[in-house]
């Protein structure tokens, strides 16, 4: 892993948002994995900023998202889908057909989740996938204990990880217990890896990513293994370290 320090939330979105315009320049026909949650906000409002200043084009971009909550439909204003439209989609020229998320209200969740796998791979695989983390080291949503092997599944979610996205919701119980998530093997099959890594509630995170071993018990410990992953983190989330 190479690894990125930088001062806060906000030199880290603009150092990420730097490095995914870059590619996007490099390769305008790129297949770009996202995330969403609080960690990438700051990175695409970077982006459309950019997109309006110097009009980068994402006409032959492509986008899969890691995932999205089982029970929420497109119109949930706590779906993935919408927060990928509000906080990126709607101010760039990325064409809606290139867009992916996994549907969380398909009656039959184990064809979507093949379907997902299936169109990730038929596209070549993802060239550059933007990953947050959580706080107990899931990456997209596998949970700590999630095989090393998984392709797109469904999964139940964490405690912590309800708890800690209560925020977006009214209360915790409206949280869903499920989602719909590209697998560890999805992701670290992608060709390149953003890790982005901000404040003092990923401490522990960090030093367990930096310190510890490579477990399915720590999901994130995997992309130690991955040839070619860039983790930016700021120095509220290394204070554990140092
Ligand atoms: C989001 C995702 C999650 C988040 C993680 C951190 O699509 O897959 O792994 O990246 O839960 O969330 P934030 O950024 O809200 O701390």
């Amino acid at each position: 892993m190479k690894i990125i320090e930088v001062k806060d939330y906000q030199e880290m979105s603009q150092a990420a948002a730097e490095y995914i315009i870059k590619k996007i320049n490099q390769s305008p026909n790129l297949t770009l994995g996202l995330a969403t949650g609080g960690t990438p906000k700051g990175v695409y409002e970077h982006l459309i900023e950019d997109h309006k200043r110097n009009g980068t084009s994402y006409a032959h971009v492509t986008s899969f998202n890691l995932d999205e909550y089982i029970g929420l439909s497109k119109e949930d204003h706590n779906s993935y889908y919408q927060y990928m439209y509000e906080n990126l989609f709607k101010h760039i020229n990325i064409n809606p057909s290139s867009t992916n998320i996994p549907s969380g209200v398909n009656s039959d969740l184990q064809a979507e989740c093949a379907e997902y796998e299936r169109k990730i791979q038929q596209h070549g695989g993802i060239d550059l996938q933007l990953l947050g983390i959580g706080s107990n080291g899931h990456i997209g949503f596998n949970e700590p204990g999630t095989s090393f092997q998984s392709k797109t599944h469904v999964v139940d979610l964490a405690p912590s990880t309800r708890e800690a996205n209560a925020r977006y919701f009214d209360n915790l119980e409206e949280v869903p217990t499920q989602a719909i998530t590209m697998g560890i093997n999805t992701i670290v099959k992608s060709k390149e890896i953003l890790l982005l890594v901000s404040g003092k509630a990923k401490q522990d995170a960090v030093v367990k990513l930096f310190n510890g071993d490579v477990s399915e018990s720590f999901p994130a410990s995997i992309l130690k293994e991955h040839q070619n992953t860039t983790v930016i983190v700021d120095e509220e989330a290394l204070n554990g370290i140092k």
